[in-house]
């Protein structure tokens, strides 16, 4: 394979999942805040939409585990969203927290010149409509200094969707078990990454991507020595929710 450039990589090497991995309710503008406590600078996080289309955190299609509503999370206007209680189910000091707008997620970001990593989780059904909603939202919002967002998603669909309406907004495709044409689909959803669950890397698919002119990043690393033989390895960026375990300063 003839080697390609590899693109820009703006990104810092450890991103906070869902906010603060564990620490605190995921995807809450808590848990970006008790991330970043610990000197995390990038953080993941799921993005769908409300019943009118408007782009929020969460990540089961339902409201059952994380929130005081229940059944499918796109029932629900985003109005009637922003009244559940997205704090209680992790514990009593984040009793209230709110379903945050991916804009109020992104304005607190920007403020702090923190990077963004943006899971596009669509509810069955609405994988382009979500895909293009959250590229569109985020292009308007970003207007930041720092890097641009970074799209991903399992759904090549809503990242199809994301290409068409924000081309310029860098896209890397999530997999969780590496098909074995991931090189090809790259290519044709026009990503500037891979994505992956971190178990299905090797040295050697890391190398070949590279090669490629494609960028790794993976999740969810937990464990520091995993993290070290990633790194080792040439890995990009990795996804962790130990924040208060895997050191920001790597
Ligand atoms: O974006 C990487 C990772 O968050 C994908 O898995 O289920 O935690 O959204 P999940
Ligand atoms: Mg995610």
């Amino acid at each position: 394979m003839s080697n390609r450039p590899l693109p820009p990589w703006p990104y810092p090497r450890l991103i906070a999942h869902r906010g603060a991995g564990k620490l605190a309710p995921e995807n809450t503008l808590a848990a970006c805040r008790l991330g970043a406590s610990f000197g995390y600078t990038a953080f993941e996080f799921d993005v769908k939409l409300s019943a009118d289309g408007k782009s929020f955190l969460l990540h089961d299609e339902t409201l059952d585990r994380t929130t005081s509503g229940r059944g499918r999370a796109d029932a629900l206007s985003f109005g009637e969203l922003a009244q559940l209680d997205a704090g209680s189910w992790h514990s009593p000091g984040f009793a209230g927290e709110p379903l945050p707008s991916l804009a109020a997620i992104l304005r607190f970001l920007k403020a702090n010149d923190f990077a963004a990593n943006v899971e596009i989780k669509p509810t069955p059904g609405r994988e382009w409509e979500t895909g293009a909603a959250v590229a569109i939202d985020v292009k308007h919002q970003w207007q930041g200094q720092g890097p641009l967002p970074m799209l991903s998603s399992f759904s090549e669909t809503a990242l199809e969707a994301a290409r068409r309406v924000a081309p310029e907004l860098p896209r890397a495709l999530l997999v969780n078990a590496l098909p074995g044409d991931w090189l090809e689909r790259l290519e044709r959803l026009g990503c500037v990454a891979l994505d992956s669950n971190h178990r299905e890397l090797t040295e050697e698919v890391i190398a070949t991507a590279h090669a490629g002119g494609y960028r790794v990043l993976c999740y969810t690393v937990n464990d520091s020595e995993r993290a070290q033989t990633l790194f080792d390895w040439g890995i990009d960026s990795i996804i962790t929710d130990a924040v208060d375990r895997i050191s920001s300063a790597r």
